[in-house]
């Protein structure tokens, strides 16, 4: 698909890191966007922000893991906009502790807002794309933990799995739909955003002491900045293509994963964390 000014993009997550570098990518090329994030004040900024660019925003508060909050979300973009051409499934949290430890809230959380949020996402936009019958392309954030488990994060690595598995899935029914909706799954190594504090918006819980941060660093991997995450982002719509794995060095780490399934014995020895 081609970014053209006047499509629509809606973000989750567009108050912060990755979601907001991806609203002022896009809002600088003129696109209108539909910023939708949990954190009502910074999503306020944002949109101020982007609005005083020129761009025209839309701003929602919008709780991901709520299926009625993303019906709302597409109900108001179709409402205002009557379009949706990119859509991007990215607001996400962690948290860090053993499989066991992790409470039920935890799991509910993470799960919620990592892999529902997707669910909810697709499921409440692609009919009205498909009913629009413009071009659209929907980019779904996994993370490298959905292509290879880190140890003491088993919420996020089962979360972001799903996210891969669901995309692949989109990917061949939209194919098989003939539709002119591409899919991507967005799989980033470390990326310096405010990941690290994923707390700092959860609802009903009182806001512990910062996590300890998770790091998930390969040999050799720098954190990439969120705008060029973006940028690699937009140039991946435009060539269609469905793995956007933004660092390379972490690609030795995939590959041995995969090794090892096909030797059908090693489990690859997992990154620092
Ligand atoms: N930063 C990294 O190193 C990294 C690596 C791989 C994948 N990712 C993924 O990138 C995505 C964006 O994260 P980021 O790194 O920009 O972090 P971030 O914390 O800077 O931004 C995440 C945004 O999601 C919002 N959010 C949290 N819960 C929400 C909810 N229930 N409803 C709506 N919005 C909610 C937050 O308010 C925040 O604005 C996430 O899916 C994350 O898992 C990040």
């Amino acid at each position: 698909m081609q970014i053209v000014a006047g499509q629509v993009a809606v973000i989750t997550g567009a108050a912060s890191g990755i979601g907001l570098a991806m609203a002022e990518h896009l809002a600088a090329r003129k696109l209108r966007i539909v910023a939708a994030d949990i954190d009502a004040v910074g999503l306020e900024q944002a949109a101020d922000r982007l609005r005083s660019t020129g761009a025209e925003v839309l701003s929602l508060r919008v709780d991901v893991s709520s299926r009625s909050d993303i019906e709302h979300l597409a109900a108001q973009t179709y409402e205002r906009f009557g379009a949706a051409n990119i859509l991007c499934n990215n607001a996400g949290v962690v948290k860090r502790g053993k499989v066991w430890e992790q409470t039920d809230n935890d799991w509910e959380w993470v799960i919620g807002v990592d892999l529902w949020s997707v669910i909810h996402g697709v499921r409440s936009f692609i009919p009205r794309m498909l009913a629009g019958g413009q071009p659209g392309h929907i980019v779904n954030t996994a993370s490298t933990a959905g292509l290879a488990a880190f140890p003491m994060i088993g919420s996020y690595n089962v979360a972001k799995s799903g996210v891969v598995a669901l995309s692949e899935t989109l990917h061949h029914e939209l194919r098989m739909e003939g539709a002119p909706i591409g899919v991507s799954v967005l799989c980033p190594g470390l990326v310096a955003t405010r990941i690290g504090d994923s707390e700092r918006n959860r609802p009903g819980h009182e806001r512990t002491a910062q996590q300890a941060p998770i790091s998930m660093r390969a040999p050799g991997a720098v954190a990439m900045q969120a705008a060029d995450v973006a940028d690699y982002v937009a140039r991946a719509i435009e060539s269609d293509q469905f793995w956007m794995l933004t660092h390379p060095a972490y690609d030795d780490f995939v590959q041995r994963r995969a090794a090892g399934i096909l030797n059908r014995r090693d489990v690859v020895e997992p990154l620092p964390i």
